[in-house]
């Protein structure tokens, strides 16, 4: 075992990710003498890595595209939340077995609960059904939404959300978003239209009710088109950053042994390097 804990990021590529960033920040926070490093690791190599971690000396790490799937598969042990999602971004050993979880459906509704306490009442709907879609129906049902509109462009992705999820859910394609924001209190960009200035998802939000709440998990930029429109007619607006920041809570945890805060200063430290 090496002297230090130590995590990883394993990814391809790799380069992007922030997670190092929001790591690191809290090891130096925290006082904590361990390392967080970016592991680029191609798909073919990636079974070969996890077998190799435990002797490397980590601790666990995070897992993003393209390994989430591979990482469920290889896991020895899924808590709840990552068997109802399918995918893994957290690993962590515990009595020498290598356990995985999902933290994004746990970023996604820490952020919303520390920016707009109550959100979790009403209708959702959720523009998208990719892996981030995953994870954000699954803490909308785990939340009490008993009523989850997911809306795609390939409709059998939406359909097999619902086949998945059950309960609730219901699947459309984006033609019927005007008729769906008529009684919707939670709007979800899960897909990444409007990332890094190009157009945002066609939706006219005049038609939600004024009381409603629009969230993105496109961060690049933190005001995406969608973010925009719905603070110019005065709606409720939660950016895709603090999702971001939360999800890595976890993780931390586990590897570090102490549970980190999503500062305000974090957030700044974060926000300065996506606009460097
Ligand atoms: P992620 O894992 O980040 O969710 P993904 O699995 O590739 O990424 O999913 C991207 C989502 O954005 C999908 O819902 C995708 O719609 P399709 O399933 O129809 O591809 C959606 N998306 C991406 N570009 C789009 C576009 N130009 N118009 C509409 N939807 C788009």
């Amino acid at each position: 075992m090496a002297e230090h804990p130590r995590a990883f990021v394993c990814g391809h590529p790799v380069a992007h990710s922030r997670s190092p960033l929001i790591h690191g920040y809290w090891l130096r926070e925290y006082g904590i003498e361990g390392t967080y490093e970016r592991r680029d690791v191609l798909p073919a190599d990636f079974a070969a890595f996890l077998s190799g971690i435990g002797e490397e000396g980590y601790a666990g790490g995070n897992v993003t595209i393209p390994h989430k799937e591979a990482a469920y598969r290889l896991a020895e042990c899924l808590d709840e939340t990552a068997e109802a999602i399918g995918a893994v971004n957290t690993l962590w050993f515990q009595e020498g077995r290598l356990h995985g979880s999902n933290t994004d459906a746990y970023g996604f509704a820490a952020n919303l609960d520390a920016a707009l306490p109550g959100w979790d009442r009403g209708v959702a709907t959720v523009l998208g059904a990719g892996g981030a879609a995953l994870a954000i129906v699954h803490a909308l049902q785990t939340r009490g939404f008993g009523d989850i509109r997911i809306v795609n462009r390939t409709l059998s992705r939406a359909q097999s959300l619902v086949d998945r999820f059950r309960g609730g859910t219901s699947a459309h394609g984006w033609d019927a978003v005007p008729e769906l924001l008529a009684d919707t209190t939670l709007l979800i960009n899960t897909t990444s239209l409007g990332m890094h200035g190009n157009e945002g998802p066609a939706v006219d939000l005049a038609r939600l009710p004024d009381s409603a709440i629009v969230t993105d998990i496109v961060y690049v930029p933190l005001v995406t088109p969608l973010l925009a429109e719905a603070a110019k007619r005065s709606l409720r607006t939660v950016d895709g950053l603090g999702m971001l920041l939360h999800q890595a809570v976890p993780g931390f945890e586990r590897w570090f042994g102490k549970r980190p805060e999503v500062t305000e200063e974090l957030r700044r430290t974060v926000v300065a390097d996506l606009e460097a």
